[in-house]
């Protein structure tokens, strides 16, 4: 049975049963029912208070399956109630419409060999972007990074800053992110234990030389700790940073807590992704359906699911100099069920493109107020790693700001079947309109995050391998 199906048998049973219900109720005096309720719950009380003081019968295996029911209860209970939600979705896991007898894998490939691309922009813009979640590396940690074109190893010195080099070593090619320690503030090689300084990526130490050549040194990249990410600063051109992401200082004074993440690899350029917020049109459209409905774009128009509804309204502009790196998103989320608002779920977000990686997006709602934080890095020409964070008020339940994030997740799902299948339209057939003028506006904005040396597109990989 399909969660559809139990759905709508358990609907059928629950109207069922409550008809007969109904029926009874009308032909029985009120005194009467009022002496069944009394009846029932003295009943079921003393049934509880009996289960709960009696010893447990180890011969009787009703006992064995109330502790197993009793333990799954208490599991599910503590996840839903105090663990963060971590929805992890890998390339092919979602997003590619099922053909045949082939598997996820084999899906992914196929439409990934047989795409045709288009005339897409260069692959790596220029700014800042989010290499990991900062909690994820510890004081003495050296990770390899696989972003933007570049091999790097990442590493927490004994301070506890972050440094990312070029992780190939200029001695003799080792990776210092496969096996090399942290020492103070550097790098060691694990090959000929040549150490390399983290802020400038000066050699520092040759353990068998005295003196150390010039040449002897790795790129050290700009690093930047905010708001529990790590960003790294790109430019083709090798421009020092000119602008910074700002900081959410709700979440760095401790006021808002962490209730969630998502993340999902996407097969697309990188420019698709936020192009989504300038696109309005496509709001009703593909994030309409109510989100019980699914990520697969050719079933959630069902009827089943069409007493409820997303409705939105939303703006997109750049911002004025010197935030022209910024584009401003306002939403306005609300829901309707069986034709009527239901208030509840309503939001309004307001939204901060900043530069090509990095989206945030604060939102006030009947429960408190958070925000997502969008965090979007190639990971190769035409392969996006896209996380969403949530942070929201303390005092919210988890179980709320998990249902907010769980519902963010499962629309970027359905724009994810989009992105993995699209074509990247240079010329797109624009009509006369204030929608589709928003998104020639966002394509202008964006052509700023480009320059003369970045990177373009130069092979077409043929297999997928993770
Ligand atoms: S290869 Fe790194 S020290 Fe020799
Ligand atoms: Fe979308």
């Amino acid at each position: 049975m399909t969660g559809l199906e139990v759905g709508v048998f358990v609907s059928l049973l629950i109207s069922t049963v409550s008809a007969s219900v109904t029926e009874k109720i009308l032909i029985t005096p009120l005194f009467e029912i009022g002496e069944l309720w009394i009846n029932a719950s003295s009943m079921l009380f003393g049934r509880v208070t009996t289960l709960l003081t009696s010893v447990p019968n180890p011969y009787n295996v009703t006992t064995y399956v109330g502790v197993v029911i009793a333990c799954l209860v208490i599991y599910y209970g503590y996840v839903l109630f105090f663990v963060p939600l971590n929805r992890v979705r890998k390339l092919g896991d979602i997003g590619y419409v099922n053909e045949g007898s082939w598997n996820k894998r084999e899906i992914a490939n196929m439409v990934r060999q047989r795409r045709k691309v288009g005339a897409i922009p260069p692959v790596y813009p220029n700014g800042w972007f989010p290499v990991m979640e900062a909690f994820t590396l510890k004081t003495g940690e050296v990770k390899n990074v696989s972003i933007l074109g570049l091999a790097l190893a990442v590493f927490r010195d004994e301070k506890g800053f972050a440094h990312a080099l070029d992780a190939y070593c200029p001695h003799m090619g080792a990776n210092m992110a496969a096996g090399g320690r942290v020492c103070g503030d550097s790098l060691e090689c694990p090959f000929h234990a040549w150490k390399f300084r983290g802020e400038d990526g000066k050699c520092t130490s040759i353990p068998y030389a005295e003196k150390i050549p010039d040449i002897a040194k790795v790129k050290s990249w700009p690093i930047l700790e905010r708001n529990r990410w790590l960003y790294l600063w790109f430019h083709a051109e090798g421009v020092e940073p000119f602008w910074m992401p700002p900081e959410i200082e709700e979440i760095t004074r401790g006021e808002w807590t962490y209730r969630g993440r998502s993340e999902h690899i996407i097969n697309a350029h990188i420019e698709e992704i936020p192009e989504n917020g300038a696109d309005v049109v496509h709001l009703s459209q593909v994030h309409g359906p109510v989100i019980g409905a699914g990520i697969d774009l050719r079933y959630m128009w069902s009827e089943l699911w069409a007493f409820a509804r997303h409705s939105w309204d939303a703006k997109w502009e750049a911002a004025p100099p010197p935030d022209g790196h910024i584009g401003k998103i306002t939403l306005k989320h609300s829901m309707s069920l069986f034709g009527k608002r239901f208030p509840p779920i309503d939001l309004t977000v307001h939204g901060q493109q900043i530069g090509p990686g990095i989206v945030y997006l604060r939102f006030t709602s009947w429960f408190g107020n958070g925000v997502y934080i969008q965090s979007l890095t190639p990971i190769e020409p035409m392969v996006q790693k896209l996380v969403h964070n949530i942070y929201v008020t303390k005092y919210m339940p988890m179980c709320v700001a998990k249902f907010l994030m769980l519902g963010e997740a499962i629309q970027v799902e359905r724009d994810v079947m989009i992105w993995n299948n699209k074509q990247y339209c240079a010329k797109p057939v624009l009509v006369k309109s204030k929608e589709d003028s928003l998104i020639a506006r966002h394509r202008r904005w964006y052509s700023q995050f480009y320059s003369e040396n970045s990177p373009q597109l130069t092979f077409k990989q043929e297999t997928l391998e993770w």
